[in-house]
């Protein structure tokens, strides 16, 4: 016989929001208990019971969460930090243990997954997983053919080997109006899309400067089989769906 627990305590502990946050869904009549819209928080559930919020089932206590987060510029992604807002203040969860997996530098917006999967996060982040990430920029310079083969074929970036292969793409180039000229000082800018296997320190910004252009805006649109959903505002976390979580699992095995 399972452990039965308040319906406000279950849904916490599964991941599905901070405690006052799930009171309010129970409030709002999002939450079914066997099929029955349920009314107070206080009821008691236990993992025999089918409980769903807004149509999903929810287990109870899981192992592990994992949360999508659309990163805002001005956050650090870090756990804690004395001086700047961190990624964890937009998580809408009490657990315990959750860490952004990676860093998106704080000017950085884009896809970032949270959890407390240890051995997943270090699966996702080991350099020999040469797990791909895309990133969508706007520079100031003009992006060229030669920049997309010097990509191609690695660049020094000032570490002790070169950049493994990345894949550019030009999306768009313009000639900036005067009045953008403080922001784009060679009168050029291009829209890109990198594709990087690595992760090194600003590679991204790094990687652009060594063919002598600059990122002036960077944004993070996919991470291994993760893809940063059009419907997910920034500031925005969600947890990732049941088949999300499967197809990352399935995409690394851990060891
Ligand atoms: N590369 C960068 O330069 N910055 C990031 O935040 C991510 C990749």
């Amino acid at each position: 016989m399972k452990k039965a627990v308040r319906l406000d305590k279950f849904l916490a502990d599964a991941g599905a929001g901070t405690r006052s946050e799930v009171k309010k869904f129970i409030q709002k009549g999002k939450v079914q208990v066997n099929g029955v819209p349920a009314k107070k928080s206080e009821i008691k559930v236990s993992e025999e019971d089918e409980v769903v919020l807004d149509g999903n089932r929810i287990s109870q206590a899981p192992e592990f969460v994992y949360y999508l987060l659309h990163k805002p510029a001005g956050y650090v992604s870090a756990t804690e930090d004395k001086r700047d807002k961190t990624v964890m203040e937009l998580v809408a969860s009490d657990r315990k243990g959750l860490f952004p997996v990676g860093r998106l530098d704080k000017d950085t917006e884009g896809l970032l997954l949270i959890t407390d999967d240890g051995a997943l996060a270090h699966e996702l982040l080991s350099p020999k997983k040469h797990v791909d990430k895309t990133y969508y920029a706007v520079t100031d310079g003009c992006m060229t053919k030669e920049d997309v083969q010097r990509f191609a074929d690695g660049l020094e970036i000032g570490e002790k080997n070169p950049t493994m292969p990345a894949k550019l793409k030009i999306l768009s180039t313009r000639k900036v109006e005067e009045t953008e000229l403080e922001q784009y000082p060679s009168g050029w800018s291009s829209e890109i899309q990198l594709t990087i296997k690595e992760g090194k320190f600003h590679q991204v910004k790094r990687m652009t400067e060594a063919v002598g252009k600059k990122v002036v805006y960077l944004k993070r649109i996919s991470m291994g089989v993760l893809t940063l959903p059009d419907d997910l505002k920034k500031g925005e976390c969600r947890q990732l769906t049941a088949e999300e979580e499967k197809r990352l699992k399935e995409s690394v095995v851990i060891k």
